[in-house]
């Protein structure tokens, strides 16, 4: 059957369904194509840190009842090295922001479902999806749909918000992207655990055997992470050993130590740095996931998919509003300025915060150097506060 839309939009991340629902506020309409069920996008296990900003956009659009019942509000990250902890207070280096921890499937879940109350297209299983005459003025989307026939879209513009395992990325023509990358050469192991939260707020170690953090999930249930080597096995790991482990690197002068339970997730995290350029091929526009990856560390990923969504989308407003082009003509170097901005403080708070294979005792007291620097200076704490609550979107 011949579809046809406003912007098609691949993927039901983040980007893809803040996207889908700021247009449709602005009666733009869209139809989103995800290759995964509604089940599987609402409880894949994701990032959880919210910029200010983010929050203030899920409240207005108004999808934040739940975030902002449910997450937990945090005024402050704790610095640990060196057997102390240092605390980095937002509000008062940030002009009164924060961040809020609410997981990534909790965002996912939110969003659907006032896109699907409002009336919104979101076909899950949609198998096979490829894109066509990109570089027209109809591109379009061929997919399988869930009950097994292809089906065909023509759209005014599609949106590339798959991720990095995606297919709009890869239907680019060769020559057209640039691609920087970083490889780290470390991971992170992280669990879930059924324990009540061992601190109020994010605990970012460094220490000689190497990063952990300490973040949280629910009133029961607690999200931590160590640095491991990229090819460490899952099963060399009994709950003992993590624990173990947690305990040495979270260890203070104080006798604090991270409150214990059950693990029932174990998951490895490979820790890299990408950026594709240009953000845009034809009609096609790339956004979250799609084009640039962040390590963990900064908890920048969700953050820039909803800030990528949001530049799009004032610039497809602008176009069908105003028929104005140029927005739409800016938004790549609009939206990198700010992607280069986190994956610089990312790469930032990575290298400051990791043991890296080969590095020597100089090495380790410069790190230590750094955090104390950071921590114990207005200037240092602000570059540091100012980034993690979120820059300004341009
Ligand atoms: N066809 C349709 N959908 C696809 C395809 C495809 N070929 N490939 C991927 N998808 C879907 C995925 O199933 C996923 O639901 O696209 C969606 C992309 O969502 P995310 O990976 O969450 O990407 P994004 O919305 O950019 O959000 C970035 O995700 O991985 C984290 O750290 C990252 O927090 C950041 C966030
Ligand atoms: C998480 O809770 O999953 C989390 C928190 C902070 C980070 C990364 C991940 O920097």
């Amino acid at each position: 059957m011949a579809l046809r839309t406003q912007v098609g939009i691949i993927g039901a991340g983040p980007a893809g369904l803040l996207l889908s629902h700021i247009l449709h506020l602005q009666g733009i309409e869209s139809i989103i194509l995800e290759k995964n069920s509604r089940n599987d996008v609402e409880a894949i296990i994701k990032a959880g840190v919210l910029e200010q900003g983010t929050v203030d956009l899920m409240n207005e659009i108004g999808a934040g009842e739940r975030m902002m019942k449910e997450g937990f509000h945090h005024e402050g990250i704790i610095l640990h090295f060196d057997g102390r902890d240092e605390r980095v207070d937002f509000p008062s280096l940030t002009g009164g922001k924060r961040v809020t921890i609410y997981a990534q499937h909790d965002v996912n879940k939110d969003l659907i479902k006032i896109r699907l109350d409002g009336g919104g297209d979101i076909r899950f299983e949609a198998k096979d999806v490829s894109l066509y005459d990109l570089d027209s003025d109809a591109p379009k989307v061929r997919f399988r749909s869930k009950e097994g026939g292809f089906e065909e879209i023509t759209c005014d513009f599609i949106a590339g918000c798959d991720g990095t395992q995606g297919i709009s990325r890869p239907s680019i023509p060769a020559g057209v992207l640039k691609i920087y990358e970083r490889l780290y050469p470390f991971g992170w192991f992280g669990i879930l655990c059924k324990a009540a939260p061992s601190s109020d707020e994010l605990i970012y170690a460094m220490h000689e055997r190497g990063f952990a953090l300490v973040s949280t999930r629910s009133p029961d249930i607690q999200r931590m992470y160590f640095q491991c080597s990229p090819t460490e096995k899952l099963d060399a790991w009994s709950d003992d050993r993590i624990w173990a482990e947690f305990r040495a690197r979270l260890e203070t002068k104080n006798g604090w130590a991270p409150k214990e339970g059950p693990i029932f997730s174990k998951t490895i995290i490979g820790m890299r740095s990408l950026v594709a350029e240009p953000l845009r091929y034809g009609r096609l526009f790339l956004a979250g996931d799609s084009a640039h990856v962040v390590p963990p560390t900064g908890a920048k990923g969700l953050n820039l998919a909803a800030s990528d969504a949001q530049i799009l989308a004032r610039a497809l407003v602008a176009y069908y509003k105003s028929h104005r082009g140029d927005l739409l003509d800016g938004y790549s170097a609009t939206a990198l300025r700010r992607i280069w901005k986190a994956t610089r403080f990312s790469w930032w708070m990575t290298s400051m915060m990791h043991t890296f294979p080969g590095a020597d005792e100089f090495q380790h007291r410069l790190q230590l150097a750094e955090l104390d620097y950071v921590a114990g200076s207005r200037a240092g704490a602000t570059a540091l506060a100012e980034n993690y609550v979120g820059l300004p979107i341009v």
